[in-house]
């Protein structure tokens, strides 16, 4: 892994640094992307002391907003000549409704748009690398889930966990629609149920004790760093060079629920993601 150049997003915590810890423990250079700046430039010091690795990075962006994007994507340009793995792994569940900067709600902000911008314009850079690869990271809460598009923003009957169960089933419309996009080129996309982990996921962006409260059973979860493991392997792993557009649970190519393979649902969804986002991806059959 000694060239390989890898981003994480919400690498600061959780899933996310475990993951960037251990692609800098096999030598990869790591851009470590977080929100706070003494957050994130902390956890990339902790990383490289652990690692010994002196190339992991930190790049500040709020995920939830486009201009943030927008300046993360062009200091990726600027500052690196290729990009060999993208780990969209940033999310939350937000217990209140909340709307991101760009006046959209804000799980569909964060956990769906921020994965479809950040794949979309980092493609030429992942085309620079030999055997480029993104690996979305969704969750089995999608399986309860369907995607309103006459309420997308859920402006009606907010609920936390709907709202995230639905944003988490664009994770997979968006990857099995990316995957079809990029036949016929090097990126290999895929998806990931990363376990039931002990983070501090429920917490981290509800401030009230009851979700502290909440966040106190997670600890039931196996750790970050079992569950980064597992993930290491999707993208080492010999075994899974070739595989594209799968969904993983457990380390294993599963079947994600049905709803998640409509054609249909993933081509509005890409052409509501595009109007919402103000961007004019194409998309293929
Ligand atoms: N934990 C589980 O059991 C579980 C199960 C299924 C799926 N997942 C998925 O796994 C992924 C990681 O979750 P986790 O459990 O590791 O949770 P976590 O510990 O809360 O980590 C989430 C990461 O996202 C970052 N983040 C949150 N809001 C952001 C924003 N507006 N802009 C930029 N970054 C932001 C956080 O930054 P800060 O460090 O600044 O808070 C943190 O680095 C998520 O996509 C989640 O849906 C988790």
């Amino acid at each position: 892994m000694k060239n390989l150049i890898s981003l994480v997003t919400g690498g600061t915590s959780g899933v996310g640094k475990s993951v960037a810890l251990a692609l800098a423990a096999q030598g990869s250079q790591v851009i470590v992307a977080g929100r706070d700046l003494i957050k994130t430039n902390a956890v990339c010091e902790h990383i490289t002391r652990a690692t010994k690795n002196k190339s992991v990075f930190p790049m500040i962006a709020d995920l939830s907003s486009r201009a943030d994007i927008d300046t993360l994507v062009s200091n990726m340009y600027a500052q690196f000549p290729c990009l060999d793995i993208l780990v969209n792994n940033a999310g939350s569940v937000f217990f209140q409704r909340r709307q991101s900067v760009d006046g959209i709600e804000m799980t569909f902000a964060l956990n769906h748009l921020n994965y479809f911008l950040l794949g979309n314009f980092l493609i030429e850079l992942l085309c620079k690398s030999p055997s480029p690869k993104i690996l979305n990271v969704s969750s089995s809460a999608h399986k309860r889930s369907y995607i309103d598009f006459s309420d997308l923003q859920l402006k009606h009957n907010y609920r936390a966990w709907r709202a995230y169960g639905r944003s988490k089933l664009a994770n997979l419309l968006f990857t099995y629609q990316m995957d079809r996009n990029l036949r016929g080129s090097k990126i290999a996309v895929n998806a990931v149920h990363p376990g039931l982990v002990a983070t501090n996921f429920l917490a981290s962006n509800n401030k009230s004790l009851i979700a502290r409260f909440l966040n106190l059973f997670m600890r039931v979860g196996i750790s970050s760093e079992e569950s980064a493991s597992k993930i290491m392997n999707i993208l080492m792993s010999s075994e899974f060079q070739e595989t594209r557009g799968k969904y993983f649970v457990n380390g294993m190519i599963e079947k994600s629920a049905p709803q998640s393979y409509s054609e249909k649902d993933a081509k509005q969804l890409w052409m509501l993601s595009n109007k919402l986002a103000g961007t004019d991806f194409p998309v293929r059959g």
